[in-house]
């Protein structure tokens, strides 16, 4: 087998930032996002050549096997942020902060946002709201802290939406998203998030804007993607929004592997000769006669 550790074979890459971001958006240059939660898919991602990896509060659903994302901690996430920055060196990382974390107070808010780059390695934050989280946006942005935001189905007001429902098919909830994505821009944000709303509204908000937008479940008029991981690679078994592409499916694979290994333990085709550690014949003659004169 050989030992060429694998990161040798990707050439190493500039770190994305959020000036990255903005000279994409000039040039019309999509932007690529995933989400991450642990050490080895930060790694392959990062070297795939990911523009930026958020670590979601799908956390909650997809790893962590809860109904939606409200039971999620702060210290839930920063566990999984901290494994995330160990191995994503170039991908810009966007810590997202879960449910009470950020709605309390600005103050609240600002202190937590900083937990999320001094103790656990990301780049800029995620909140998710409108003209509602104004003065937390600004205030958070002037401690030196980058924010993105989120609009249309925003996750953390599943309940509020009486389910995971697309957003902004009315003209009048339209025209709302329109509004609170030029006053998350005029706050600071230097990116967007746009979840499950229709693409030619996606794409009329991406022309207006001078930020990018990253769509999911919004149409190719945004300026960049981003998928759950877990859905894209068909590792999440409970449902699959209409909007994901499955570029994998790994839930069957682990269950093909299992299922094999299952097999080979049961029959003790595994573990095979090439797995099994080696005693010289005169340590083992030595051992089998010192255990005989013990006896
Ligand atoms: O938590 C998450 O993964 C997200 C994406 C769906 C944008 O917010």
């Amino acid at each position: 087998m050989s030992t060429t550790p694998v990161s040798s074979a990707f050439p190493k890459r500039k770190k994305t930032t959020t000036y990255t971001f903005q000279q994409k958006k000039k040039k019309h240059q999509p932007i690529s996002m995933l989400t991450a939660y642990d050490y080895p898919t930060a790694l392959a991602m990062d070297q795939a050549g990911v523009d930026s990896i958020l670590v979601g509060d799908s956390l909650g659903m997809v790893v962590l096997g809860y109904e939606n994302t409200l039971p999620v901690t702060m210290d839930d996430m920063l566990h999984h942020c901290k494994a995330v920055s160990r191995g994503a060196k170039s991908a810009l990382l966007v810590g997202d902060m879960p449910f009470m974390s950020y709605q309390l107070s600005p103050q609240e808010a600002l202190k937590n946002a900083g937990r999320f780059l001094q103790e656990a390695g990301m780049d800029a934050i995620k909140l998710e709201g409108g003209k509602e989280r104004l003065d937390t946006i600004r205030l958070i942005v002037s401690a030196g802290i980058p924010v993105m935001g989120h609009l249309g189905l925003t996750p953390q007001s599943v309940h509020q939406f009486g389910g995971f429902r697309a957003q902004g098919k009315l003209a009048s909830t339209a025209q709302q998203i329109l509004e609170d994505a030029h006053l998350l821009q005029k706050a600071g944000c230097f990116s967007l998030v746009l979840e499950s709303i229709p693409a030619k509204l996606a794409e009329y908000i991406s022309s207006q804007l001078d930020i990018p937008t990253i769509g999911i479940g919004a149409g190719k008029g945004c300026d960049g993607q981003v998928l759950v991981t877990h859905d894209m690679l068909g590792l999440f078994d409970r449902f699959t929004p209409r909007f994901v592409k499955k570029y994998a499916n790994l839930h069957n694979e682990l269950g093909r592997a299992f299922g094999e290994y299952i097999k080979e333990v049961e029959s003790r085709e595994f573990p095979a000769q090439e797995h099994t550690v080696e005693m010289k014949e005169e340590e083992w003659d030595t051992f089998l006669e010192s255990v005989k004169s013990d006896e």
